[in-house]
């Protein structure tokens, strides 16, 4: 065995391939009771297969529920098992701002408690023991809205004491404090992306708001312009810093021919944005709701197995514009005590048909049914509280039983 783990290593490109290739292997080993050895069936293995996605991510969320740091480290575990390769970060949101941000001391006055935050070397930890297993962290700051948390620290940022998010869009301090925490993150953060949200923006607070109205009037916009002029000007920031930036798809829906031509956009409300997207020369990153929301507690594993990321999209040019998907385990309903169980096993499911080539993922369940529940006795094995596959969504175990019919 220790020949085909040399072999292994001589035949991939880069050291995350290598590590990647030992993952399969270490999934071939089983231990052989009647020897007691370490057994692998029906050696020789020759496999050979690369990513068909080199983007392939799942999203925590970290505002709604703070995660500590074993809780993270567990998260990115697994995701090597299944060969998943960016942690989505979603640091902050309106509820809390758990992370230190050295240029602007008080933002994390925004969070739930002193236990529940994150310093920059936990930053910097989680970055290091990531990397290590070949998982890039992406980190997001979803702006303008999603940001009341910001104001906790720096009441200045929201519109007025009584309206309080989006961000004021008036403030030049707005941008300044956007500008400080991107230069802090590009010391800690080194992966080429950075995530600046822009989803759900309601902009009633700009309109009700008399200052910011009357900013409106003298820079003759509407709230649509000052929509976009936030997010354009965020963009501008984050590219200052040497990010090539990703943005959710209201972006794209509402003014996506003057995003930056880098931007990759992040689908999320339907089925239907990413063939528009790469029609456009964009790219894009598949994390349709429907499918691929794992806060949706009863949506099935077949639903994510079966959820494919290039539907709809015929070309081959606009196909390689879609870097590939994320499942998102959004953090409403979830915190370090049910995280494990409700992302595994249908994070896995995804990361199949996001590793697989096209040809060879099935168009039902029947084949991945036996392997997805392997697996997941696997994870089980390795310490991971992955829920059983039988039932709707994330279940419990049914009846006595081993654990592959559960
Ligand atoms: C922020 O927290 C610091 C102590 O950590 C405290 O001194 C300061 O008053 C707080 N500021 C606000 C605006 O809450
Ligand atoms: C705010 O920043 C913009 C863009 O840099 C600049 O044009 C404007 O004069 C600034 N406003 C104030 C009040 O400083
Ligand atoms: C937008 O915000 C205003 C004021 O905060 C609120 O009254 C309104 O219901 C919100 N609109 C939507 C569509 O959520
Ligand atoms: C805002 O103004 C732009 C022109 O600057 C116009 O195209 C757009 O329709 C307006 N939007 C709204 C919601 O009034
Ligand atoms: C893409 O191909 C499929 C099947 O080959 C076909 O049903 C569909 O109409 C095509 N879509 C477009 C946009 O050309």
């Amino acid at each position: 065995s220790i020949g085909n783990a040399l072999h292994v290593l001589q035949l991939a490109q880069t050291v995350f391939g290598a590590l990647h290739a030992l993952q399969t292997f270490s999934q071939l080993c089983h231990f052989e009771f009647t020897s007691r050895l370490i057994g692998l069936n029906s050696a020789p293995w020759m496999i050979s297969d690369a990513p068909r996605f080199p983007y392939r991510g799942l999203l925590i969320d970290t505002s709604r529920h703070y995660l500590p740091l074993a809780t993270i480290k567990g998260v990115i575990d697994a995701m090597t098992y299944s060969k998943l390769n960016v942690l989505h970060w979603h640091i902050v949101d309106e509820q809390s701002f758990p992370i230190e941000i050295p240029s602007y001391p008080k933002l994390w006055n925004g969070s739930y408690s002193y236990s529940e935050r994150y310093t920059m070397p936990d930053a910097i930890d989680i970055v290091r023991y990531a990397e290590k297993r070949g998982v890039n962290v992406l980190a997001e700051i979803d702006v303008p809205g999603h940001a009341r948390s910001w104001g906790v620290g720096y009441p200045e940022l929201w519109p007025s004491d009584s309206c309080r998010e989006p961000l004021d869009v008036s403030n030049n301090f707005t941008f300044k404090v956007i500008d400080g925490i991107l230069s802090d993150f590009s010391k800690v953060f080194k992966f080429k992306f950075v995530h600046l949200g822009g989803d759900e923006v309601n902009t009633s607070c700009w309109t009700e708001t008399p200052h910011i109205k009357e900013w409106l009037n003298n820079n003759h916009m509407n709230v649509s312009d000052a929509y976009r002029y936030f997010v354009l000007r965020a963009q501008k920031i984050a590219i200052s810093h040497g990010y090539e930036v990703i943005n959710w798809e209201e972006t794209f829906n509402n003014f996506g021919d003057k995003l930056d031509r880098k931007t990759v956009v992040h689908n999320w409300l339907g089925g239907d944005v990413a063939p528009k997207v790469v029609a456009a020369g964009l790219r894009c990153i598949v994390s349709n709701q429907d499918k691929w929301y794992l806060d949706h507690l009863d949506a099935t594993w077949e639903g994510f197995y079966l959820n494919e990321p290039l539907k709809g999209i015929n070309n081959t040019e606009q196909q390689r514009l879609v870097i590939g998907g994320e499942v998102c385990m959004w953090g409403e309903q979830i915190d370090a005590s049910d995280i494990e169980q409700t992302i595994w096993p249908r994070a896995a499911a995804a990361a199949e048909r996001l590793w697989s080539p096209l040809e060879q993922i099935a168009e039902d369940t029947r084949s991945a049914t036996s392997r997805l529940s392997r697996f997941r006795c696997l994870l089980n094995q390795r310490g991971v509280a992955a829920a059983p596959l039988a039932g709707n969504g994330r279940t419990a175990p049914y009846e006595p039983g081993p654990c592959v019919r559960q």
